[in-house]
Formats: structure tokens, sequence, C-alpha cells
């Protein structure tokens, strides 16, 4: 018995020596020393030996279970080490390598200057407020005291989601929506997104920017339009810079004007941005219509305010001398990481 037992245990040692893989190695535990293992048949027929040859037989097992155990944590250990050598050998790591070059995006220059127009105004005292750019008729065009035959309104120059939604067109909507939902007094920007039914081209883009301003409360005047737009464009275009009110006409304004400023170029001479003009159109203003305020639940008799709206693509495009708007959102990072 002894005999098979040392036999058991160098046909064990010979089969693990052999062994390539982790798992076959641990597999052998079982067939050697699990209870239904080889060693534990041979213990079976311990019951045949005498008193005195038991022990003995007994101390072989457990030599040769050992011996066997040990074997295959042995062999485990190394079969570890290779592949942990190979995975090395594998991945290594050249440090010399250059490294992939890392783009960090930048502002759109038309974010930069919504940036800056808006920095200007909260220095004013002014907050932000944004609306949709899906907007109600109403909004955009009933309650802004718009004709029912305005031109504005027609298919060919907006886009119609439906009877009663469409894309704004201005970002007038967000003075209604203002002083519906909002307490007096207001004071208030809101640039975004406005959509016309316009053909692209060098000026037009049927997706564009506006930045809109509105002031309502007690006594507000016309005076205080002009003090403030004068102060902003001090700001944004330089100290020098002077301003020009001409009469126009706007539904939602009365009176209205549009507002020219010097050319920040030539500062009134006449060169080529303004085309020999000295002057340059900025953004349409006036005095929010009576109509509008009623529309909105205000009463013009106790409250008065002003209104102003600019194309903020035109203001980029003054300012960074960018002679066609398709450049602003065609993404060629070529230009635009000239901002
Ligand atoms: N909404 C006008 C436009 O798109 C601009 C404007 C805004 C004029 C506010 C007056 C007051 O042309």
């Amino acid at each position: 018995m002894q005999e098979k037992l040392l036999n058991l245990q160098q046909e064990a040692l010979s089969e693990i020596k052999d062994m390539q893989d982790i798992e076959q190695v641990e597999s052998l535990r079982v067939k050697y020393l699990g209870k239904k293992g080889e060693i534990t048949s041979i213990l079976k027929e311990m019951g045949k030996l005498s008193a005195e040859e038991r022990p003995v037989i007994g101390k072989v097992a457990n030599e040769v279970r050992e011996a066997i155990d040990t074997a295959i944590s042995t062999k485990k250990d190394e079969l570890k080490n290779i592949e942990k050598q190979r995975k090395l050998a594998e991945e290594v790591l050249d440090v010399t390598m250059p490294a992939k070059e890392f783009k960090v995006g930048k502002k759109h220059p038309i974010s930069q200057i919504i940036d800056e127009v808006s920095e200007i105004f909260i220095g004013m005292g002014f907050s932000i407020a944004e609306g949709p750019e899906v907007e109600t008729v109403g909004n955009n065009f009933d309650a802004l005291n718009a004709p029912k035959d305005h031109p504005s309104r027609d298919m060919s120059d907006t886009f119609y989601i439906n009877d009663e939604l469409l894309l704004r067109t201005q970002t007038s909507p967000v003075q209604v929506r203002t002083m519906k939902n909002e307490e007096l007094p207001i004071k208030i920007i809101s640039p975004g997104r406005c959509f016309r039914f316009d053909a692209p081209d060098a000026t037009h883009s049927p997706m564009f920017h506006q930045i809109e301003g509105l002031v309502v409360g007690k006594d507000v005047t016309m005076a205080q339009l002009k003090g403030t737009l004068d102060m902003f464009v001090k700001k944004l275009f330089g100290e020098h810079t002077k301003t020009k009110f001409r009469p126009h006409n706007f539904p939602f304004t009365e009176p209205s004007a549009e507002v020219d400023v010097t050319c920040f170029k030539c500062q009134g001479a006449g060169c080529q941005m303004c085309k020999g003009e000295g002057w340059i159109e900025i953004l349409g203003a006036g005095m929010v219509h009576p109509n509008v305020l009623r529309n909105c639940g205000i009463d013009p008799e106790v409250y008065s305010g002003f209104a102003f709206g600019m194309g903020l693509d035109r203001i980029t495009m003054l300012k960074y001398e960018i002679d066609d708007i398709r450049l602003l959102f065609e993404n060629d990072m070529r230009f635009l990481n000239q901002f």
C-alpha cells in the first residue's frame, strides 16, 4: 500500500511538472486529493491493515498528500508568474512616444459677442431673460401689435410650424413673456436665435441672432433709452462712439427709431467699412407701444417702457471685420480659430 501511495506521488508530480495551464493544474487537486480522488480510494483499503501498519501508512498518506498539494501550489505560482511576464512584455509602454494632441475648443465668435454685450448690460443693472425659439403667433406678432396684414407675417417671410406656432422671427416675443409673467419694474436683455425665410447670402442667413432689451416701469423715458444705448455703444465700440436716432416704424414701439453709430474704423470720416457713410446702423429701438403694454396686462396710463433689439451676427461681423455671414455658420476651424 505504501508503494501504491509512493507511485501515485510520482505519477502526480510528473503530471504536474508538464502542465501549462493554471486551470488544469487546479483540476489535479480534485483528481488526486479530492473526496473521490485517488488517495482517498487507496486509503479505503486501510481497514485491511494491521493495527501497527495503520499509523505508518497514515503518515505516508499525509506526506504524499502534502507533497502533491505543495507541487500544485508551486506549479500554479510558476504559471502565474510566466503569464505576468508575458503580459508585461506585451504591454511595454514607449515613454518616448509623442503624446496625442489635445485640442481644446473655444467660444464661437457670436458667443463671445453675446457674452461681451450681456456683460455691459448686466453692468447697467439688466438681468437676462430667455424665451423659446418655437413661439406662438400670438407672442411673435399679435401681442406685439403687428397688423394682421404685416408683410413679416407672410409664409414667404416666416417659418410656420402650424397655424399657431412658428420659429420666432425676432427676440421681441420675450418682451411679451416677461411683461405677462414678471413683476414690474422690468429691466431685461434677452439674447437668442431667430429665424427668417431668407436665402443665404453674404448678409443674410435663415438663422441668426438678436439681443432684445426691455425696460418697463414708472416714468421710463426716451431720454433714458438714448442714454442707455449711448453708454452701451461707447463700452462696446469705444468712448468716442456717437449715436444717431433716425425715425422708423416698428409695430410694437411708438415712437420708433433706427440707431446708427459712428464707424469705429474711420470715426465718421467715411471708409470702406461704412461704405463712405461714416455711420453704421446697428439696432432698432423705441418706446413700448401702449397697445403692447395693454396686451400684456400693463396700464399704459401708469407705466411706460422702452425696448431695443439688435442683430448680433452683424455686430460680430463689424467687430471682427467678417465680410460674409455664412462663414459664421460653416464651422470651419481654420476660420473659427482666428477669434
Ligand atoms: N424686433 C425688431 C427687429 O427684429 C427690433 C426691435 C426690437 C425694434 C425692439 C424695436 C424694439 O427688427
